[in-house]
C-alpha cells in the first residue's frame, strides 16, 4: 500500500546492539539538513546517546562525543554540518533554557539533536523530527522515527 501522507508516518527499526543503534543514526545523517530538529526521547540508557553517536559520525564529526549532561549543550563543527548536541534531563525551568542559548541554537542553521527533549517540550519548533526509543524485553530497542523520510532498507 502506498502512504500518502509520508510527513506524518512513524517507520520503526529494531536495533539489537549498540552497533545497530550507530548504524541508524548514520543512516539518519544522510537525511539531515541545515535547521533540522530532532527530538529524542526514550528512557534511562534507552540508547539515545549512542544514536546520536552514530549521526555525528554519518556528519564526518571527527571529535568524540560524549554526553553533554552536564554541559547541557555541546557544539561540534568539524562535519557536514554544525552538530549541537543538547541533553535537558537537568533542565528544570524554562529560564535556565534561554540562559543556555537553547533557542538560538535549535533556530539556528545547524542540526540540533536533543535527548530529554521531553524537558523542553513547549520550546521545539512544531517542524522537527521525533524519535522514540523503547527497550524491548529481550534488551533490543525499537527506533520510532516521524518526520523524516526513512525506510528500513540497508539496516
Ligand atoms: N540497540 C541497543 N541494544 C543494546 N544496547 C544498546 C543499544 N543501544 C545502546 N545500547 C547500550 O545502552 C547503554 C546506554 O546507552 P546510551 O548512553 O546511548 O543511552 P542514553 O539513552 O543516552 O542514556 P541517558 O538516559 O543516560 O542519556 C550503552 O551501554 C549502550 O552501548
Ligand atoms: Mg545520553
Amino acid at each position: 500500500m502506498k502512504k500518502i501522507n509520508r510527513e506524518s508516518s512513524v517507520n520503526t527499526v529494531n536495533a539489537a546492539s549498540a552497533e545497530i543503534m550507530m548504524a541508524i543514526g548514520r543512516k539518519i545523517a544522510t537525511l539531515t539538513e541545515p535547521g533540522m530538529v530532532i527530538a529524542l526521547r526514550g528512557g534511562l540508557g534507552a540508547g539515545k546517546t549512542t544514536l546520536v553517536k552514530g549521526v555525528a559520525e554519518g556528519l564526518g564529526v571527527k571529535s568524540e562525543i560524549t554526553s553533554p549532561s552536564f554541559t547541557i549543550i555541546k557544539e561540534y563543527n568539524d562535519g557536514r554540518l554544525p552538530l549541537y548536541h543538547m541533553d535537558l534531563y537537568r533542565i528544570d525551568n524554562f529560564e535556565e533554557l534561554y540562559m543556555i542559548g537553547f533557542e538560538e541554537l535549535i533556530y539556528g542553521s545547524g542540526l540540533s539533536i536533543i535527548e530529554w527533549s521531553e524537558n523542553g517540550q513547549e520550546l521545539l519548533p512544531e517542524k522537527r523530527v521525533d524519535i522514540l526509543i523503547t527497550i524491548l524485553d529481550d534488551g533490543s530497542r525499537n527506533v520510532d522515527i516521524k518526520g523524516l523520510d526513512f525506510e528500513h532498507s540497508g539496516i
